[in-house]
């Protein structure tokens, strides 16, 4: 069988190498830097000619920097004469410009497929796309992971009981999220009404379902950016009377002052999981954030692929 080599770029290299460590394998020799000009430059330091290669690099921020370092790593595995190139984006940057919502712009998300595939990409193994047609963007195989199990784990840990909580989707898009969770956990189903003013500011208006008062609630989102979706429906909640807020995400950009917002919000605890590097200076200002670890099951997808075995088949349905 063709031998597994995986590559890291500097995106999340301790991801990497936790991923490795749980495959037994070194972490693949790959000197990556920039110019004086600020141009990015790649070589990978063993052969690989014949391998098969995956490639880690989550196009977190600083986006524009992950992404082509991506597409230059793909592109110099492509030129060694690798056999099948898989890259694993745990975190898709871009992802939420994934369609025309108005005239005159691009979308952006369909437009990184391209640069991806067109560098050479084989297959794609991501997780928690923000929205599972991202999938069809790219003309490769991609396998779209979840993160649920691991979220949902912390939350049985707690000590609360099933008719204590509410499972509450923090907009209209996460309600699929939210009853899967529901199903799992118990509890009543509760949906913040998010209104997006500008493409940064959104506000919440009502909440439908519930009930909401003296329970225990769970919020479960794709992603916590600015913060500003997930504190403002936390607050929201908080005014409803919730005796406790957890929050649940699987990748934690936490860009500007998110961390701040979350320290300051009604939120009891906030889990999200290593897709994306937390610099520990971050995690110190907000010891109310935990993090988990996808290394394990992303380890486990990587050995499927490298064995043609199914990725499905390790999930349940995540969606009803
Ligand atoms: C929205 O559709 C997403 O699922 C997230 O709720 C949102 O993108 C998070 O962004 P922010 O933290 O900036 O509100």
């Amino acid at each position: 069988m063709r031998e597994l080599k995986i590559f890291s770029g500097q995106a999340n290299r301790k991801l990497a190498k936790d991923i490795c460590a749980h495959l037994h394998l070194p972490l693949g020799e790959i000197s990556l830097g920039k110019f004086k000009d600020g141009e990015n430059y790649c070589k990978i330091e063993e052969d690989i000619r014949g391998r098969d290669i995956f490639l880690i690099q989550p196009t977190c921020p600083p986006v524009n920097d992950n992404l082509m370092e991506l597409l230059i790593m793909i592109d110099s595995c492509k030129r060694a004469s690798a056999e099948r190139i898989t890259i694993v984006i745990p975190y898709f940057g871009y992802a939420r410009q994934d369609r025309k919502d108005e005239g005159r712009v691009p979308i952006t998300a369909k437009l990184v497929a391209n640069l991806i595939t067109r560098a050479g990409a084989d297959r794609v193994l991501t997780m928690d796309l923000h929205s599972p047609q991202i999938q069809g963007f790219f003309d490769v195989p991609v396998d779209n992971m979840f993160a649920a199990p691991v979220l949902n784990d912390y939350v049985i840990g707690l000590s609360t009981q099933e008719e204590e909580r509410v499972v509450v989707s923090p907009d209209v898009g996460s309600i699929k999220r939210a009853l899967w969770h529901a199903k799992r956990l118990g509890g009543q189903l509760a949906i913040v009404d998010k209104r997006r003013d500008s493409p940064t500011e959104t506000r919440q208006e009502n909440i439908i379902g519930g009930p909401i008062a003296g329970k225990v609630a769970l919020m479960f989102d794709d992603m916590i950016s600015t913060g500003g979706s997930i504190c403002g429906a936390a607050l929201k909640v908080h005014a409803e009377g919730a005796k406790m807020i957890y929050v649940a995400a699987t990748h934690g950009v936490l860009c500007g002052d998110a961390v701040k917002k979350l320290s300051e919000a009604p939120i009891t605890a906030v889990v999200i999981t290593d897709t994306i590097p937390l610099p520990p200076e971050k995690l110190a200002q907000c010891p109310k954030i935990i993090v988990r670890s996808v290394a394990p099951m992303l380890a486990e997808a990587i050995k499927r692929i490298h064995h043609d075995q199914s990725i499905s088949m390790m999930f349940e349905k995540t969606e009803e």
